[in-house]
């Protein structure tokens, strides 16, 4: 039988990585797309010869096509997407210049629409597939993560829309919306800002990126048949919103 394909985009590092690992561990053949070439090959190095690192800016439609025409030309088939890329460009609105809301939302949406396009025309063809997109606890909303919160909240529309276009056709679209999770991303805040958001958590801490890999595989696993068009919280409890 041939290996099942898992594509995971933003694979480089942080949450991405730990999604790839998961694949890999699952003896998925597993694709890594990212722009950060560097991170990115030394990782498909460490994961063996079943982890190939492609570089693919998701917002370009063109990158995105030729990235699936590849993949499908040498493994003929595709069984996972994760759409986990995203980036953040905190500001409050008055001092937000238009082009990071520009960015915020051509990458983290716009990009993974693009994803789901292409993704959805090889799955609707072969009549079975998993999309799992990552959105954020942020699309609640955030003060600072206007265009971020607006970003997260689209792919949650995003991936309402496609359960419902594809579901007839054997695949299955879900988010996850992670809390905070120590990587790279959140690792960048001053250490003050995280103690600040680490002690607003019900649980008092912060995820791990294993997480989020973990609830991936439950999405893409083969037992689970009848979930689709949700949004799956990982995060310690912060979306509750009371008691603290
Ligand atoms: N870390 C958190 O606390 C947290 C919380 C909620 C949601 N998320 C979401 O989880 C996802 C991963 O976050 P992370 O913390 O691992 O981030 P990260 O910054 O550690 O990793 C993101 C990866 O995406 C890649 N990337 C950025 N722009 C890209 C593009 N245009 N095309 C392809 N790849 C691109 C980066 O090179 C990087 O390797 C993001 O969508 C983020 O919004 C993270």
């Amino acid at each position: 039988m041939t290996k099942k394909v898992a594509i995971v985009t933003g694979a480089a590092k942080g949450i991405g990585k730990a999604i790839a690992q998961r694949f890999i561990s699952e003896n998925y053949t597993t694709i890594l797309v990212d722009v950060d070439d560097i991170s990115g090959k030394q990782l498909a190095e460490e994961l063996g010869t079943d982890a190939h690192y492609f570089n693919c800016d998701i917002r370009i439609e063109k990158s995105v096509e030729e990235l699936f025409n590849s993949i499908i030309e040498k493994f003929n088939r595709i069984d996972a997407v994760v759409n986990n890329a995203g980036i953040i460009k905190d500001n409050v609105i008055w001092r937000m210049p238009t082009e990071d809301f520009e960015t915020v939302i051509d990458i983290n949406l716009k990009g993974t629409w693009l994803m789901c396009k292409y993704a959805a025309q090889q799955m609707k063809t072969q009549q079975s597939g998993r999309i799992v997109n990552i959105a954020s606890r942020a699309w609640l909303g955030n003060p600072g993560q206007s265009n971020y919160s607006a970003s997260k909240a689209g792919v949650i529309g995003l991936t309402r829309v496609l359960a419902l276009e594809l579901g007839k056709h054997g695949v299955l679209v879900n988010a996850i919306a992670p809390g905070l999770i120590d990587t790279p991303l959140t690792q960048k805040l001053p250490l003050d800002v995280q103690e600040k958001l680490i002690q607003a958590q019900p649980t008092r801490s912060m995820g791990k990126p294993e997480d989020i890999a973990n609830t991936v595989a439950f999405l893409c696993n083969k037992n689970t048949q009848f979930i689709t068009g949700q949004t799956i919280y990982v995060d310690g409890g912060k979306s509750i919103g009371a008691g603290i």
